[in-house]
């Protein structure tokens, strides 16, 4: 039990030191990420969106409380804690807290009512959209509909869950730190998989230990550092970079050779997004190389070649030698 508890702690210690304050969760946010006013994005509804900030932006708000007539301090709690900086660093930095939610929430107490307020998807601002026609948000959709999650949209899954209203940020695309996207990326499935009272709003289910779920595979520390969790859940789309549809847990990548050979599936995925350029010295998936060393996928060929050529060269002598023992035997008698 405690080599369990050990593991637990070493695995997610080590992917939070990869994790940045803007991951898509809460969860590996520390202490010290405090607001501090790093970012040089500059809203047009600043003044606007402070209006909510003063009671979201952190953990403590003032209102005036009617019946007692007077200040009254407050806790916020920590999902309903949007951090400013993260906000203003994301997709989504240009717009005004209203116009996604009623302008009803300026008043304080929130009327019950807008707990029904109905959100828009993803679809409604993005579909047909030609200025967002390179990220297939249709084809997405679709994907998402197949999968496994997709069945729990009653219960409130929605693209949202994944891609956090406040904080969500293209990573894949344009970071050339392939670890903090990893580290990003599955920070996004621990915020439910690693964090059961997110978890357990959806389904009835008990608890799912990922670790001991994932025995049957060594060095987890490493794995999970260096892949990321829809390399093995998704089916692989070749028109959109990233894979949604997430597939039945039967159906999951377990064969060491899927990535640890030269046809690694990390090529369509993973590495998806590295340079074009390739690393011309002679290896295979040469790419990879930049990041990690994924045994088996990064043979070089001309290793493969001397190594063929010692193996030849040894049989010659060996033959060489025999001959010349025949010989030498024949000579004797
Ligand atoms: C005086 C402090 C205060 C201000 C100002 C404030 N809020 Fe809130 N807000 C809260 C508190 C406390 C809650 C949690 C309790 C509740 O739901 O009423 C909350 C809850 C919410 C919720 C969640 C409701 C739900 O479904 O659970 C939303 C959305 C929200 N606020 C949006 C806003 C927006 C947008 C603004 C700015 C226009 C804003 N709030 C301004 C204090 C505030
Ligand atoms: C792009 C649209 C969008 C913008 C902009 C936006 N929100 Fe939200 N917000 C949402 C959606 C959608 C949800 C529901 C999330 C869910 O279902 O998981 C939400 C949920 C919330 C909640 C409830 C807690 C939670 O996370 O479920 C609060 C509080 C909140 N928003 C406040 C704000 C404030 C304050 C701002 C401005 C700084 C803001 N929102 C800007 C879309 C938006
Ligand atoms: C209320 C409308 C609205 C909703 C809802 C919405 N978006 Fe957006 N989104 C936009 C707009 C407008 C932009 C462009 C913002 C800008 O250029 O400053 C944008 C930007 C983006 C970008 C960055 C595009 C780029 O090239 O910079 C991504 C990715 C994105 N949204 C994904 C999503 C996802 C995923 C969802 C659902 C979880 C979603 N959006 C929901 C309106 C919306
Ligand atoms: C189970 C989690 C999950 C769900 C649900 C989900 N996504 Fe994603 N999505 C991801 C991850 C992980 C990424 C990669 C983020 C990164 O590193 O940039 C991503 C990336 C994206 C991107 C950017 C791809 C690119 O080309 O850079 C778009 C657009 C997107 N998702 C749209 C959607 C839409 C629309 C939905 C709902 C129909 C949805 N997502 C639901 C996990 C999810
Ligand atoms: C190397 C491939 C691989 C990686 C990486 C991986 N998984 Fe898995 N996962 C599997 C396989 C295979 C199974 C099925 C195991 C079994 O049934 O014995 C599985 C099972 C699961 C299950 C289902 C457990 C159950 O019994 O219902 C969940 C949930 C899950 N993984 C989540 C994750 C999350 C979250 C991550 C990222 C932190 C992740 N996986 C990373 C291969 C992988
Ligand atoms: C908002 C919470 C949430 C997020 C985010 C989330 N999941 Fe899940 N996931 C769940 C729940 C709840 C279940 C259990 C569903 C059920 O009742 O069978 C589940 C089930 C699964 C299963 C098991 C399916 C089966 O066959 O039993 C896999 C695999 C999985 N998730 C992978 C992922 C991956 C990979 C990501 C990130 C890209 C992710 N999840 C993100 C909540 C989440
Ligand atoms: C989803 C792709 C994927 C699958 C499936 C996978 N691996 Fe790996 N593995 C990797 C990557 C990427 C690395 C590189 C880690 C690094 O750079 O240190 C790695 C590293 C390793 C290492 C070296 C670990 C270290 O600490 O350097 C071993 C050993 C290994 N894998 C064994 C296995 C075995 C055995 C299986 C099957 C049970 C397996 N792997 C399945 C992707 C995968």
């Amino acid at each position: 039990m405690k080599l369990f508890v050990l593991r637990i702690i070493s695995l997610f210690s080590i992917i939070n030191l990869f994790s940045f304050s803007s991951a898509g969760s809460s969860l590996f946010k520390t202490e010290n990420d405090k607001d501090h006013d790093t970012v040089s994005f500059v809203s047009r509804f600043d003044a606007d969106n402070n209006r909510c900030f003063k009671c979201h932006g952190q953990e403590k708000y003032e209102y005036t409380n009617e019946t007692l007539g007077r200040q009254v301090n407050a806790m916020m709690c920590s999902e309903r804690i949007i951090h400013k900086n993260d906000f203003y660093s994301s997709n989504h930095k240009s717009f005004s807290c209203t116009d996604c939610h009623s302008e009803e929430y300026v008043k304080f107490p929130h009327s019950g009512e807008l707990r029904m307020e109905q959100k828009y998807n993803c679809i409604d601002c993005h579909g047909g959209d030609e200025k967002f026609a390179k990220y297939h948000f249709e084809e997405i959709e679709a994907d998402y509909h197949k999968s496994t999650h997709f069945k729990m949209e009653d219960e409130g899954f929605s693209c949202w869950k994944c891609h956090n209203p406040h904080t969500y940020k293209i990573t894949v695309r344009n970071n050339s730190n392939l670890k903090e996207t990893i580290a990003y990326d599955n920070a996004i499935c621990l915020n439910c998989h690693s964090n059961f009272s997110h978890f357990q709003l959806l389904t009835d289910r008990k608890e799912i230990s990922i670790i001991e779920k994932h025995d049957w595979l060594p060095n987890q520390t490493s794995h999970f550092a260096n892949v990321r969790c829809i390399e093995c859940h998704t089916q692989i789309n070749n028109n959109i970079p990233i894979s949604h549809l997430i597939k039945s847990k039967d159906q999951a990548v377990k064969l060491c050779n899927e990535c640890h050979s030269k046809n690694s599936i990390l090529m369509a995925s993973l590495y998806k997004f590295e340079s074009k350029e390739q690393r011309r010295d002679g290896f295979f998936n040469g790419i990879i190389l930049n990041a990690s060393y994924v045994i088996g996928a990064n043979r070089n060929q001309y290793l493969n070649t001397l190594s063929l050529i010692i193996f030849v060269g040894v049989i010659v002598i060996i033959g060489i030698h025999i001959i010349l023992r025949i010989r030498k035997n024949k000579q004797n008698y």
